[in-house]
């Protein structure tokens, strides 16, 4: 199986791209469909891998979901007729734990595996099911099975406050309210752009949600029904990756269909470092390089902040900055899986310890004390990076190999790239239509 890109580098990409719809607002209006007794029409889906992969565990359940053009989707969740999601699927797909959801309302019980550690650290789920007990929820985790057996025995209730942010956490919940037995409270939830847009799509099939800053209010309705087909916004992190390559490559790009507002840190920042950042139009905006970049510090923090997402990519255009730069992550333990990949371009870039009084606040994730963290990256530039051969470890850093690898002279090697494919539309193609030389072996 074709594998893997290799990339002649070294020389700046200019164009425009049109922007996917957003992989992480998609998954969740799929799984989110699933609680409407009609079929669901979703316009703007990018076909990745994780979208194809959804509605393949959706069939193995009995519901139907299929693309019926490029980008439109039909969700139809009356056939339904399995509330055990198999292990092979599961681990395919992470957010296959949020079809707790839809399953409970439609069975009443669930069986689902537990979604585990991946690439970007142990990502457990208790948050989330302490949350889903304190609406009502029977849930139990059986170690010998490594399932969940869930069990709605009568309508949700009550009020969960988040000890911490979790975004699809929030998700999850919102969905198990929707059909309560009185109004639920969410509190301390995320507020990142890609839950609003859940809400939006809930709210205009009916759903009554209330927002108030971090605090969410739910109240009961008896279904959903959605009016027209729902267009899914486009994706936040392929803006940043294209902004990132234009600015990184010495290029220019122009970006439609974008939304300032969903990547406002982000656009602060480049201005801070000396990029050029231009709107042109309502969503339209132009990314370049105007001279020599200054170092920064990035420290990643839940929305409005600095995301998560971002920073792999930052980590290249500060490989071309002057001075010193560190990254900090605050999110997700262990993401800096691209660190050894880039100092085989040349990158000098090394793990660092920054002292923090309180990890355990400070940090997004579970803090350990017992445990050794990589949570910050210091980085040396400008430094001219060559060719290499790499290998892409998770979906951010993926495409943060590739940007290396064109800004890099010379010949690259990207293996791994169906793990970036699971979250970039046509990456390839847009690619090369900026005149980036890419292909795929
Ligand atoms: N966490 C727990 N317990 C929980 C829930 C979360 O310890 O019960 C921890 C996580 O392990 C993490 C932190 O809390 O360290 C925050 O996790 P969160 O739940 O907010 O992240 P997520 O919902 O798993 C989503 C996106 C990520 C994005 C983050 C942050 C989807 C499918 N995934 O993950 O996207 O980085 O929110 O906004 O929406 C990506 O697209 O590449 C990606 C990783």
């Amino acid at each position: 199986m074709e594998d893997a890109y290799l990339i002649k580098g070294g020389k700046p990409l200019k164009g425009t791209i049109a922007l996917s719809g957003a992989k992480n607002v998609a998954l969740k209006v799929i799984i989110a469909a699933l609680l409407f007794d009609q079929p669901v029409t979703l316009k703007n889906i990018p076909k990745i891998n994780d979208v194809i992969e959804l509605l393949h565990l959706i069939k193995s359940l009995g519901g139907m979901a299929d693309f019926v053009d490029k980008n439109t989707v039909i969700v139809d969740a009356r056939s339904l007729n399995k509330n055990r999601i198999d292990l092979l699927h599961a681990s395919k797909i992470r957010v296959s734990f949020m079809l707790f959801a839809p399953l409970l309302y439609k069975f009443s019980e669930c069986f689902v595996p537990n979604p585990g550690g991946c690439r970007i650290g142990a990502r457990p789920i208790d948050r989330i099911v302490d949350g889903m007990k304190k609406l009502g929820i029977d849930i139990e985790y059986d170690s010998s099975s490594g399932f969940y057996r869930a069990q709605m025995k009568a309508k949700p209730s009550g009020s969960y406050k988040f000890p911490k942010e979790t975004h699809t956490g929030t998700e999850l919940l919102i969905m198990l309210s929707l059909f309560g037995r009185e109004k639920i409270t969410l509190d301390n939830t995320a507020i990142e752009p890609e839950i609003d847009e859940l809400i939006r799509f809930l709210i205009l099939s009916g759903a009554k949600i209330q927002k108030e800053g971090k605090k969410i209010i739910i109240y009961p309705v008896e279904k959903l029904i959605l009016p027209s087909p729902f267009e899914i916004m486009s994706d936040r992190n392929e803006a940043v990756t294209f902004a990132t390559l234009a600015v990184a490559s010495k290029g220019e790009v122009t970006i439609s269909s974008i939304q300032p507002g969903n990547i406002r840190m982000f656009i602060q920042k480049l201005k801070e470092i000396g990029a050029g950042v231009d709107i042109l139009g309502k969503s339209l905006m132009n990314f370049y390089y105007r001279g020599k970049l200054k170092s920064s510090r990035i420290e990643t923090q839940p929305h409005p902040g600095f995301m998560t997402d971002w920073q792999p990519n930052w980590a290249i255009l500060m490989t071309q900055a002057d001075g010193e730069s560190t990254i900090h992550e605050r999110i997700f333990e262990n993401r800096f899986s691209y660190v050894e990949e880039l100092r085989k371009l040349g990158a000098d870039i090394d793990y660092a310890k920054i002292p923090i009084k309180n990890p355990t606040d400070y940090f997004f994730f579970n803090f350990d004390p017992s445990k050794k963290y990589n949570q910050a990256i210091k980085i040396k530039g400008p430094q001219d990076l060559h060719g290499g051969v790499l290998e892409i470890a998770d979906l951010r850093a993926g495409a943060t190999l590739v940007i290396a690898a064109l800004v890099a002279k010379g010949d690259s090697v990207v293996n791994g790239v169906s793990i970036l494919e699971r979250g970039y539309e046509n990456f390839e193609a847009k690619i090369r239509s900026l005149g980036g030389e890419i292909e795929k072996i």
